[in-house]
């Protein structure tokens, strides 16, 4: 939901060129964000105002404007602020004019991007509009960039963070926010709330500290705030530590007096400042990255990096440490492949281990989740286990819930986070609730979460972005460690999510004997897992050919499951949905009679999964129904039978009944991709969808 990217060069010489292209490589790494239109703005020559790019489109397009323009690109700058932006629309249609940055005046003296909605952007506009200030574009943005330079002209002398903490503290909604100003030149003020944003940090020098000291505010303007957890103290989760991050932190190198992020000789040196929405424009820079918080404010000004507070909070963390992270370049490249999303289907035989890495013994069946290891008694003892999430994280939930319900014996319940926040239900105490997120950074999970949090809940994150919002909030997690998911429709997250929680289901049953037996089937189950996915990868060739000859032309399909693949169902046709564009609908297969059958008429596609396990006679019953009433349907199975006799028949390979759906749902994602391939989709972005859905 919008991608932003901020560059600050000090004493470190570049020109024009470098920075513009610095910029649209940036934004060509977050463009899964957003891809409905994208900008930048860097400084003019001497004296003149800033100049903006701005392109409906991809990146590309703007890469296109940029290069067509004839700006000059050899100007150097030793110290220079550039901010860009891919958009994802929210308030007002894509065009030039909605297009970010959006600017406060003709000359541009306050230049904003954004990330998020504003909620409270009308009534700003209203009090803005009535001190005389007209507005050019439909976005909340704007209100930003005017309401900078209302509190400028209003309150002469000010400095930067002064004035962003005037601005930031009229805002409401949710947002990640850079800043520049032709009236404080080579500085940029970035803050966050709901809105992730992440500061990379490249110096050629040793850096004399490791982390950033914090400052308050003086007083406890703005709102007084008691920690959320305050009311509810059986999990005091402290704002600004770091939860599934805790134990992982790097050793601080030095302790230091200064707020400033300085080098060795304790004066700014040549550094460069990356700020961004997530790590991927970083990392080719610098491992060396800071999680804001939110309300955090950071600020570079004259190579220093210093982070302040909009408002205080009982028990809030004063410092902000430097970590390094440990994604390579490589994750994040497409190599070979023609999109990301085959690439991702690809890598599940690896992503899947990485995700059994370190927590497996094979020989021993032993399963270990160290992230969850101080909280097992608690999650034991739990009344329920509450899982949350949204749409194919939310279909992982589905899929396991047999798993848990069978081995750990404790209630569950599964929420899709709108809804969950639409009822608010209750939530206790001895409530474990257990977020499912590939980004952790889902605005409707995230609320949940906070919801949650506020109750006094334990909260478990299991998440595939380390570092993100929901890592960071949640109490205790298993990051599911997939590697970076670049497509916005999930396939490795999926598959890495349902291991994920299956290890989990398997290290709370630990102590049970009477389970014993069905753990070491299970871990002997998985221990085969990465190598029957290869093997079903080999049905890409014919599913290609089966797409390209009998579904192009269809309009709807409907993907029949039960038991353990009711899950695989409703993520197929997902996935089925969000590429390819064709009306799928996953349907539980013990519906069929009370509605559904209506439906079903010859030349309609009806994919049934029909696996060998104990669901095998009422999943075949089923597919005789169909077949009564005229539908062909195709067959997603792990044996073939006489009973397919006539049909279209693809054979996965089996392995234990409850983690099937790890290898059924390679076809789906397989058929989808050849689908939207085939019709010639933009596969990796489809059409109005972000992959991170940052607002509600
Ligand atoms: C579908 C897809 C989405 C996400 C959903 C939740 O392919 O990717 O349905 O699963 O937006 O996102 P996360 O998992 O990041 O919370």
């Amino acid at each position: 939901m919008c991608g932003i990217f901020g560059y600050i060069n000090y004493l470190v010489e570049r020109d024009r060129g470098y920075i513009l292209d610095t910029l649209v490589k940036g934004l060509k790494r977050l463009e899964y964000r957003g891809y409905d239109s994208a900008g930048c703005a860097v400084d003019g020559d001497e004296d003149q105002d800033a100049l903006m790019f701005k392109e409906v489109g991809n990146v590309s397009q703007l890469e296109n404007t940029i290069n067509k323009s004839n700006v000059n690109k050899d100007t150097k700058f030793i110290n220079h602020c550039a901010i860009s932006h891919t958009r994802w629309a929210t308030h007002g249609q894509p065009s030039p004019i909605n297009c970010h940055p959006q600017r406060s005046d003709v000359h541009s003296e306050f230049i904003v991007v954004h990330n998020g909605i504003l909620t409270n952007y009308r009534e700003l506009k209203t009090v803005l509009e009535s001190r005389g200030m007209t507005f050019e574009s439909e976005t909340d943005t704007e209100c930003v960039a005017k309401l900078a330079k209302f509190i400028y002209d209003t309150t002469p002398g000010i400095d930067f963070t002064s004035l962003a903490k005037l601005v930031f503290r009229e805002l409401e909604g949710a947002y990640a926010l850079l800043i520049k100003s032709s009236h404080y030149p080579g500085e940029i003020v970035a803050t966050r709330r709901g809105s992730p944003l992440i500061v990379g940090v490249k110096s050629s020098q040793n850096l004399k500290v490791d982390f950033v000291d914090v400052e308050f505010p003086e007083s406890s303007d703005g709102l007084p705030g008691a920690a959320p957890n305050a009311l509810h103290p059986r999990f005091s989760k402290t704002p600004g530590t770091s939860g599934m991050l805790r134990g992982d932190k790097p050793d601080l190198l030095h302790r230091a007096q200064s707020r400033a992020f300085v080098t060795e000789e304790g004066v700014p040196g040549p550094i460069e400042y990356f700020f961004a929405s997530d790590a991927t424009p970083i990392i080719e820079y610098t491992k060396r990255v800071m999680f804001l918080e939110d309300d955090d404010i950071a600020h570079v000004s004259d190579g220093e990096l210093h982070v302040h507070r909009l408002r205080r909070e009982e028990g809030m963390s004063t410092t902000r440490t430097i970590e390094t992270l440990e994604m390579e370049i490589m994750s994040i490249m497409k190599g070979n492949y023609d999109h990301y999303m085959i690439k991702e289907i690809c890598e599940q035989p690896d992503s899947l281990l990485n995700t059994m890495r370190g927590r497996v013994n094979f020989a021993d069946r032993v399963v270990t989740l160290g992230g969850l290891e101080s909280y097992y008694d608690i999650i034991r003892q739990s009344r329920r286990l509450v899982f949350i999430a949204c749409g194919t994280s939310y279909h992982s939930c589905i899929a396991v819930r047999p798993i848990f319900e069978e081995l750990t014996g404790i209630p569950v319940v599964i929420e899709l986070a709108s809804d969950f926040m639409d009822r608010c239900p209750n939530i206790f105490r001895d409530d474990t609730v257990v977020f499912v997120s590939q980004s952790g950074e889902t605005a409707d999970s995230l609320l949940a979460l906070n919801f949650c949090l506020e109750r006094g809940a334990l909260t478990i994150g299991v998440v595939n972005c380390v570092g993100s919002s929901i890592s960071r909030k949640t109490h205790c997690g298993v990051h599911i460690n997939a590697g970076p998911e670049i497509c916005v429709a999930s396939t490795k997250a999926y598959t890495s999510q349902y291991i994920a929680l299956a290890l989990m289901a398997l290290y709370l049953s630990r102590d049970s004997v009477s389970k014993a037996k069905r753990r070491i089937e299970i871990i002997d189950g998985l221990a085969k897992i990465g190598e029957k996915v290869q093997e079903a990868l080999h049905l890409s060739a014919r599913l290609k050919e089966y797409a390209s000859q009998h579904l192009l032309e269809k309009d709807n399909m409907l993907i029949i499951g039960r038991g353990y693949q009711y899950a695989t169902a409703m993520e197929g046709a997902l996935k089925v949905k969000e590429i390819s564009y064709t009306h799928a609908e996953g349907i539980l297969a013990g519906e069929l009679k009370h509605g559904v059958l209506a439906l079903v008429e010859e030349g309609l596609p009806i994919i049934m999964l029909v696996p060998d396990d104990f669901q095998h006679p009422k999943a075949v019953n089923a597919l005789e129904q169909i077949r009564a009433r005229g539908g062909k349907p195709i067959v997603i199975t792990t044996k073939d039978s006489e009973m397919f006799k006539g049909l279209s028949t693809f054979i996965v390979p089996k392995t234990v009944d409850c983690l099937q759906g790890i290898l059924n749902v390679i076809p789906f994602q397989l058929l989808s991709y050849w689908m939207a391939v085939l019709r010639g989709h933009n596969v990796d972005q489809p059409r109005n969808l972000a992959k991170s859905v940052t607002v509600e």
